[in-house]
Formats: C-alpha cells, sequence, structure tokens
C-alpha cells in the first residue's frame, strides 16, 4: 500500500530509510524478473505504484536518493558534451566472414597454432546494436563507455544508467567475491516493438523515421540528456569480460563459465548459445540459429564464435584489430535488385518533403514491393541514386523498405540525375531545409500551410484514432473534401452538413451519419488530443499529453514563452520554440478562434484531474496576489496556488477568481472592488487551501 506524503512525514528517518531499503529491492527484484528474465512478476500499476512511493520518500528524505536508488536511473541535467574515458583493455572488433568455407579456415588455423589442444567452441547470436563497455569497481557501476575508436570512448554513463536490465550494482555471486574491479562488454540495442512505437512516435510529430533498430539505439545514446534518453526504452546484452583485477584466481576458465558467473551477477547475457566440439557442430549451429532469430524481439546480423577456453585464447593472442580467438559470421540480409523507375515526392502533414523510389515490382521477404523509401535529399546524394538505376532494396527494421544502393556495374549511361525540386510539388509553394529535433537529419518542409497535400494529411491525421479519433475520417475523405474544396481546415469539417457529406464519392448517407457523430463527439475530447491533433512541429502524443499535465486550457499554453516550456518534462527547445511559433502565426490564431466558435473542449481539466488522481482545490481558479501578506511571501504564496491546481495573474479582470489582499494593498484592490472580483485575507486563503 502507497502512503501518502503526509504520512510520510510521520516517519522517522530510521523508519523511513528501512521502508526506502524494502522498496528498493523489491524495484531492483521485479527490475530483475522484468528486464533480465522477461518474467514479469507484477503488473504495471503496481510497480509504478512502488516507483511512486520510493520518489514520495525521497521527495521527504533527500538523503535516500543516494547513487544506488533505482530512482538515479533517471536523472541528471543534460550535458553539453561528453567527455572521453580510456578502456582498461581496449574494444577490439572482429574478422568477418559469410562462408562457411571460412569458417573452416578459422578453426583450422586455430588447430594449427594450438597443435596439442582439443579445442571447443561458443557460437553466440551477433546483436545487431552498439558496443559498450562497462566498469564496476567495488561492485558499483562506476563507468560506461561507448567503443569509440577501442581505446577510448565516450562517457556515457548517464546514459546507460536508464537501461532498466543493466545493475546498478552486482549481485554477491554464491561461488567466489566480487573482484574489486572489471569491464563487462556487450550491446545496447532496442527491441523491434520499442523501434517500431518511436518510429510512428516520431512520424507522428513530424520527424523522420530511424533507418533502423541500430541507427536509432545510436542516435539515443548519443543523446545529451538522459531523460531523452530513458524514453527510448534501451535494452543490452553483455557477451564478455574486458580487465578484470581480482584476489588470486578469476571464478571462471571458460567464456561458458564466465557468462554463467555473469549471469549469476545480474547481467542478462545472450539468450541462446550453442557449445560445439567439431567444427561441423559449428556449421549446424549457424543453421539453427538462422532458423530462429527471426522469432528474437531484436536484430541479428550474424553469430560470433568464440574459442571458449580463456587460457587457450591467450596463447591464440591478437592481430593488430581483432583477437585471433573468435570471428563473426554474417547472413547475408534479404535484399532485392530492381529498377529504379521514378522518384516522387511525399509531402507529409508537417510539409516535409520525403523522396519516394517508385520500383519495378519485385518480391522480397514474401511481399510484392512497389515503392521505398529514400529517406532525404542528403541520403539521395550520399548514395548516387539515379532514375533508371538498377538497385538494392531491403526491408528496413522489418517495415518499410529502403533503397540500400546501386549496382553500379549496371549503369547503361542512359540514367538520370534526380533533380530535387525547389518548390514544393503539390503547390509550388516555397520550401526550407529544417533541422530534426535531435539534430540527426535535415528535412526540406513546405512552407505553404495550405497546400493540398499537407491539408489532406492533416485531415486524415485530425481525424486518426491517436487524435481526434473521428470514425471514417480517412485517406479517402480527405481526398474528396480537398478535391471539391468542402474543406480548408479542420475548423471548416464542423460546419458541413449531412447532404453535403452524402453528395460525395462513395459516400451513403450512413457512413455521412456516422462521420458527423464522430465529429460531435470529438468536441469533447481532451486538450492533449486537440493538441496532437493540431499537427504542430515536433509535437507527439508523449508531448501532447505533457502539455495537458501542465496547462488547464489551450489559451494558457498559447501564451506560455520558451523558457515556460522549456522547464516542462519531455520539453527541450526545439519543441518550446516550434510551439511558440505555431501559437504566433496569425493563421493558426485564427484557426484556433473557429475551433472556439464550433465548440470544442479547450480544458484540460478533466484529463489533468484524471491524472492526479483527484481534482485539485484551486483547479480552474485564477488568483491576483496584492499588498504584504502576514505570514506567506508573494513566491510562498504563488508555489501553494499552483500546487494546488490554481494559476497567479498580475492584473485583475472580471475572470480572475478571487484577489488575495494584504496590508498596504494598492489600486489591485480597488480594481477588483469596482468589478466585484471576491477578495479574501490570507487566514481565508489558507482555509480554502484546507478544504
Ligand atoms: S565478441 C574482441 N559477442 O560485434 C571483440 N561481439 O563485429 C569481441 N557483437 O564490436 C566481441 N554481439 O559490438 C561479441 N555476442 C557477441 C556480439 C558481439 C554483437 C558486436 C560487438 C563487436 C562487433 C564485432
Amino acid at each position: 500500500m502507497r502512503m501518502g506524503v503526509a504520512i510520510l512525514n510521520f516517519m522517522t528517518p530510521d523508519e523511513a530509510q528501512h521502508r526506502h531499503n524494502q522498496i528498493a529491492d523489491r524495484i531492483r527484484m521485479h527490475d530483475e524478473a522484468y528486464y533480465i528474465h522477461d518474467r514479469p512478476t507484477i503488473s504495471d500499476q503496481e510497480y509504478d505504484q512502488l516507483y511512486r512511493e520510493l520518489l514520495d520518500l525521497e521527495k521527504v528524505f533527500s538523503n535516500l536518493a543516494g547513487i544506488d536508488s533505482p530512482s538515479q536511473r533517471v536523472g541528471g541535467a543534460p550535458l553539453s558534451s561528453f567527455d572521453s574515458v580510456r578502456h582498461r583493455t581496449p574494444l577490439l572488433s572482429l574478422d568477418n566472414t559469410y562462408s562457411h568455407n571460412e569458417v573452416g579456415q578459422f578453426t583450422a588455423r586455430l588447430q594449427r597454432l594450438l597443435p596439442n589442444e582439443k579445442l571447443d567452441w561458443i557460437v553466440e547470436p551477433k546483436v545487431d546494436g552498439l558496443a559498450i563497455n562497462l566498469r564496476y569497481e567495488n561492485g558499483r557501476l562506476s563507468v560506461g563507455a561507448t567503443r569509440g575508436d577501442g581505446v577510448e570512448g565516450d562517457n556515457i554513463t548517464a546514459n546507460l544508467k536508464t537501461i532498466r536490465g543493466l545493475p546498478l550494482q552486482i549481485k554477491t555471486p554464491l561461488h567466489g567475491s566480487v573482484p574489486k574491479c572489471f569491464e563487462v562488454r556487450g550491446e545496447v540495442f532496442l527491441r523491434k516493438k520499442a523501434f517500431a512505437k518511436l518510429n510512428l512516435d516520431r512520424l507522428a510529430s513530424g520527424e523522420e523515421a530511424f533507418a533502423n533498430a541500430r541507427n536509432a539505439a545510436s542516435g539515443s545514446l548519443k543523446q545529451l540528456d538522459p531523460r531523452e534518453v530513458a524514453k527510448r526504452h534501451l535494452d543490452l546484452i553483455i557477451y564478455g569480460l574486458g580487465f578484470i583485477e581480482t584476489e588470486g584466481e578469476p571464478p571462471f576458465r571458460t567464456h561458458a563459465e564466465a557468462l554463467r558467473w555473469l549471469t549469476a551477477l545480474g547481467f542478462k547475457t545472450p539468450e541462446r548459445t550453442w557449445a560445439c566440439q567439431e567444427p561441423e557442430e559449428i556449421i549446424s549451429a549457424l543453421n539453427a540459429l538462422d532458423q530462429i532469430r527471426k522469432s528474437f524481439d531484436y536484430e541479428t546480423d550474424g553469430a560470433v564464435i568464440k574459442l571458449n577456453h580463456l587460457g587457450l585464447r591467450e596463447r591464440a593472442g591478437f592481430t593488430s584489430k581483432a583477437p585471433r580467438w573468435a570471428m563473426a559470421y554474417k547472413y547475408a540480409e534479404e535484399k532485392a535488385e530492381t529498377k529504379l523507375i521514378g522518384i516522387t515526392i511525399q509531402v507529409g502533414r508537417t510539409g516535409a518533403l520525403t523522396p519516394v523510389a517508385e520500383l519495378q515490382p519485385v518480391l522480397l521477404s514474401g511481399s510484392t514491393i512497389s515503392r521505398a523509401t529514400l529517406h532525404n535529399e542528403d541520403e539521395l546524394r550520399r548514395k548516387d541514386i539515379r532514375i533508371g538505376d538498377t538497385v538494392i532494396i531491403k526491408k528496413a527494421g522489418e517495415v518499410i523498405p529502403a533503397v540500400v544502393g546501386v549496382v553500379i556495374e549496371k549503369r547503361t549511361g542512359s540514367e538520370t540525375l534526380f533533380e530535387f525540386p525547389n518548390a514544393c510539388p503539390e503547390c509550388q509553394g516555397s520550401i526550407e531545409r529544417t533541422q530534426t529535433p535531435d539534430g540527426t537529419g535535415v528535412v526540406w518542409r513546405c512552407k505553404n500551410l495550405e497546400c493540398p497535400a499537407q491539408v489532406r494529411a492533416r485531415f486524415e491525421h485530425w481525424c486518426c484514432r491517436g487524435a481526434m479519433d473521428i470514425e471514417g475520417g480517412g485517406e479517402v475523405l480527405a481526398k474528396q473534401l480537398v478535391a471539391h474544396q468542402v474543406a480548408r481546415d479542420v475548423s471548416d469539417l464542423y460546419q458541413i452538413s449531412l447532404p453535403q457529406l452524402a453528395g460525395l464519392e462513395r459516400m451513403g448517407e450512413k457512413s455521412a451519419g456516422t462521420f458527423l457523430e464522430g465529429l460531435e463527439a470529438s468536441k469533447t475530447r481532451d486538450l492533449w488530443r486537440l493538441l496532437f491533433a493540431l499537427g504542430i512541429l515536433h509535437v507527439g502524443t508523449r508531448t501532447a499529453k505533457s502539455l495537458g499535465l501542465h496547462f488547464s486550457t489551450l489559451d494558457d499554453l498559447a501564451l506560455a514563452s520558451v523558457e515556460h516550456l522549456e522547464k516542462l518534462d519531455d520539453i527541450g527547445t526545439v519543441i518550446a520554440e516550434s510551439l511558440t511559433k505555431w501559437f504566433s502565426d496569425e493563421r493558426n490564431q485564427a484557426l484556433i478562434e473557429r475551433l472556439r466558435l464550433a465548440g470544442l473542449n479547450f480544458s484540460s481539466e478533466l484529463f489533468r484531474s484524471e491524472i492526479t488522481g483527484k481534482a485539485r482545490p484551486l483547479d480552474g481558479m485564477t488568483f491576483v496576489l496584492t499588498g504584504s501578506l502576514p505570514t506567506l511571501t508573494r513566491e510562498e504564496a504563488t508555489a501553494q496556488i499552483e500546487s494546488a491546481g490554481g494559476k497567479v495573474n498580475t492584473s485583475v479582470s472580471k475572470k480572475t477568481t478571487y484577489v488575495l489582499a494584504g496590508k498596504e494593498a494598492g489600486s489591485k484592490l480597488d480594481k477588483a472592488q469596482k468589478l466585484g472580483v471576491k477578495i479574501i485575507d490570507e487566514p481565508s486563503f489558507l482555509k480554502l487551501m484546507g478544504e
């Protein structure tokens, strides 16, 4: 049972410490069950409750928020850059092959090098992510770093701590002691589901989708704000050890034993491994892994074959860049070759211009592909893709087909360069080059808000399930509404009549009625849905919810400054600037007024009270402070009002709920009396808060 903050105030520091230890242990146990063993032992709701109690305790007893607390996974201020760290032993790469034959040559080579030894091998999945190194000192994570150049990497400890499957503190193994200092190596990656969700969110907020899960994981680790990284839900697998400082012998002699030891310490290790005694068994293991790896919830691009005995590894040694005792076997990607017939430009809801490859239809992983994304102009230039080229396509992240390259040998000389348009292909309006919020890409955008392609996409977006959820408002209707000039912007939807709708092609009276009912119902949707539906650049559902939680009304949000917005959870400078730019555009202001007239809900009170669990005593009330109060300072009174859901304004108007007046109150008091606004003193205010 979670205790309220008020009750926590009556705890002694010892009681609080005891309770904190209990909760922290339970959270660690559930984290391990969920993130390491994939076996949740508690519902999400119960977990959230535990976590909130932990935070509540730390709010009252701030000394409890120590480095070991589960709360410290997501924290810390954004960095301005990453420091460099030197790895205790270098992180090397692996020799690669695509051929079974070369795998045979690799094992034979090692046998020649170690002629009198019986060699055995471990085959593991090669996870397609980013290599990282974690240093543990006295059982605690001290530094986490990228591979970098193998000798030095970036210190990304704060980002890595957000990965729930990463132990901040290791467990004591049953056998042997924990080394004083050691480094483990692993791969950070995004699970397929987390990747799909991230891309959907990015597309919904007008950002470019990541081409694959690896790029998404890499882009996430490069973020300077750990809170942003936490939202990406990265994962980690540890596949080996680097430096280790032990008293006496390390508690393992083989790789298989080392993996078991790492598991006992609380690390997530490869989910399947194959122990092979003979070279032929390695080939069977490679085939077996290829059969099952598609069912894994993350991308693998091959297998790693490793000599099992660590002592023999030492004798085999290294070349300048890779160990002699391991090799990566890569599976050929599912790719197809086809002709690029043309390039079209798709204009999205936020005006983003995406080049699309029009292809001669070809079969790839079971489906016929005739279009593939070319991402953006920079990508097109980098790959030197020309119309008429024979191109190679593959499925990126299992879903979106993408063009990966050109078969240069098949060029005939008749191929033509694609001229990226210098105006919007749909409305001929001017376009501008913009940066994505994470700074990883450049996108051309059409600046014309009335561009028919943008309008169509905005209608569709307005009606989609995540936004205003209006049945029947899909692509077909959007096209007709624009083509027949029935509606120019989303506010016009609320003026459409039944006969007007029923007159459109493929629209019977019944579906017209359903759509109108949907429109009516949409008038009472939560403010966050409206915000998301408005299609403001970079405002996805998460940002919209965060805004809905903070602001009581759309009008309050419209008045907020960049500085104010930046202070909110989930909102950085790029989003804050995008919001203020949108609200300062007169055309958007006019749209808001038309939506207000149509009767749409602009208030977030319902959502806020649902989220906070109860309506707050001053929700929807505005206060003006004047004069000096007997006990409270102006700042304290403001903080109390805001934390109870109220707002503080500087000038009195008819809309002011209360003027809180103290000694030597001035003209504000006179104005309140004139307008008939209620005036209260500090004791009445405190009573109001108490109620
Ligand atoms: S062992 C001395 N095991 O593949 C290097 N690497 O191409 C030992 N990788 O940089 C690496 N899964 O980031 C190893 N099970 C696995 C792996 C793995 C993915 C990555 C690793 C490495 C790259 C080499």
